[in-house]
């Protein structure tokens, strides 16, 4: 096991563990929004910014992908810490003002109105949605598009992803909530990437339970299922 400090307490880290997840395991509140335990760190929101001694030198750094060392002093409320942390809030509250997730984070940390130039967009480019359909899914129907301010995330050439099988994976670990996810009896569409599709019901109940491209996909991707579990909803499994 490797050791090291957090404010000063002692905590126990395994090998390729990073520090935020350590911290968070032992119940430290260092604020994230673009890291997700089953993800690749991608160090994007700049929220989980620590302070670390390692030798003689202390540096303010990302947490979510700085690696768990041995004899390391991890500071999690430093002036320094702190003072980063609300530039970084007030930074995304300018970009996406009307976000829950963000309102809160300028409450808690008593950051006013921005001094920028105030946006409306709801997405923050933590790239969650990006790398679990890539990392998880495996479909990669989105990705990273543009540069600077034009820089979004979306499907290759912003059109319906062929390859997107609706599964909702991105929607479901994006912070901000700006992917949302409609459904009905007959087809399920995710809307910020404009991608419908049909809905297979279950030959047990009939209930609609998700896409055919989506249950297509998995019953390739798996082995040693047999065909007909995903005929089936959850429920009748
Ligand atoms: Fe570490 Fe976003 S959680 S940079």
């Amino acid at each position: 096991m490797i050791k090291f400090t957090i404010d000063g307490v002692e905590v126990e880290a395994e090998e390729g563990q990073n520090v935020l997840q350590v911290a968070l395991d032992n119940g430290f509140d260092i604020p994230h929004l673009c890291y997700h335990e089953a993800l690749e760190p991608y160090g994007a929101c700049r929220l989980c910014q620590v302070e670390i001694t390692k030798g003689n030198r202390t540096r303010l750094t990302t947490s979510c992908n700085y690696p768990a060392l041995e004899g390391i002093q991890v500071q999690t409320r430093t002036e320094k810490v702190i003072k980063a942390r609300k530039m970084v809030i007030e930074l995304l509250l300018a970009r996406s003002p009307n976000v829950p997730v963000i309102k809160d984070l300028a409450e808690e940390y008593s950051v006013g109105t921005p001094r920028f130039t105030l946006g409306d967009d709801d997405c923050i480019l933590c790239g969650l949605c990006e790398r679990v359909c890539r990392e998880i899914v495996g479909v990669e129907a989105i990705s990273f598009l543009g540069r600077g301010s034009d820089r979004k995330v979306g499907p290759p050439l912003e059109i319906n992803p062929q390859t997107c099988i609706g599964c909702g994976a991105c929607a479901y670990v994006c912070p901000t909530d700006c992917i949302k996810v409609e459904e009905n009896e007959n087809e399920r569409t995710i809307v910020r990437w404009g991608r419908t599709l049909p809905m297979k019901k279950c030959k047990v109940c009939g209930r609609s339970f998700a896409p055919w491209f989506q249950l297509d996909y998995f019953g390739k991707i798996t082995e040693g299922i047999p065909s007909d579990f995903w005929d089936k909803c959850p429920d009748c499994r």
